[in-house]
């Protein structure tokens, strides 16, 4: 299958673009073919209902979307910011429940399987923002896996190969990816 990867931090030492990295090379191990969408360097303007109502859909939306209708699921990985979603992605998420109206083509999310994930430098892992990015997507018709993927502790999580360290997180994450593989492939055939 072809997997593609979103991070809610475009910032460059980040902690979820780490993780995604971890988690695409893990789906990469299993046989599947991945792709990173790097809002670095395609940033996307802000939401605003005149913008698109006078030019359409501005190009860097369009690159995202083609992105997420040519995976067969994707992969999210975000921080929480004060408990909840950051502003990027829930920019992004945004932009690609749009319909274009040049093309008429609608919400790319629909029936989309999206795994979710988080780090964070404490204890928590993002797991506050993935309540309400799962609840976003919900909304959207994305369906998401129930295993999702939480890691604290910043890069201390990580051993010297480059695998989670602790045990039970890695028992986790391996399971979340198979659950999160199955459903993609059931829902593919
Ligand atoms: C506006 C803002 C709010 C934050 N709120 C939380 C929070 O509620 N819980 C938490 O664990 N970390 C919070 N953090 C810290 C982030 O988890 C930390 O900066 C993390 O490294 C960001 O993810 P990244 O490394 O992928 O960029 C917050 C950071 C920012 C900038």
């Amino acid at each position: 299958m072809h997997i593609l990867g979103l991070a809610g931090s475009a910032r460059r030492e980040s902690l979820n673009r780490h993780l995604l990295k971890y988690l695409l090379g893990e789906i990469q191990a299993r046989g599947h073919q991945t792709e990173t969408f790097e809002f670095s360097e395609v940033p996307l303007p802000l939401y605003d209902g005149d913008l698109e109502a006078e030019s359409g859909l501005p190009d860097e939306v369009l690159q995202l979307r083609s992105a997420i209708l040519a995976a067969d699921a994707v992969v999210i990985t975000s921080p929480e910011y004060n408990a909840s979603i950051t502003p990027l992605l829930k920019n992004a998420i945004d932009w690609a429940s749009r319909t274009d109206q040049e093309t008429g083509q609608a919400n790319v999310w629909a029936g989309k399987v999206v795994m979710l994930a988080g780090a964070s430098p404490g204890g928590l892992g993002g797991l506050r923002a993935l309540r309400v990015v799962r609840e976003v997507l919900n909304e959207v018709m994305a369906i998401t896996v129930p295993q999702q993927v939480s890691v604290g502790g910043g890069l201390s999580a990580y051993g010297p190969d480059g695998q989670l360290a602790n045990e039970r997180t890695k028992a986790l994450s391996d399971g979340a990816i198979t659950a999160f593989l199955q459903m993609a492939e059931r829902l593919k055939a």
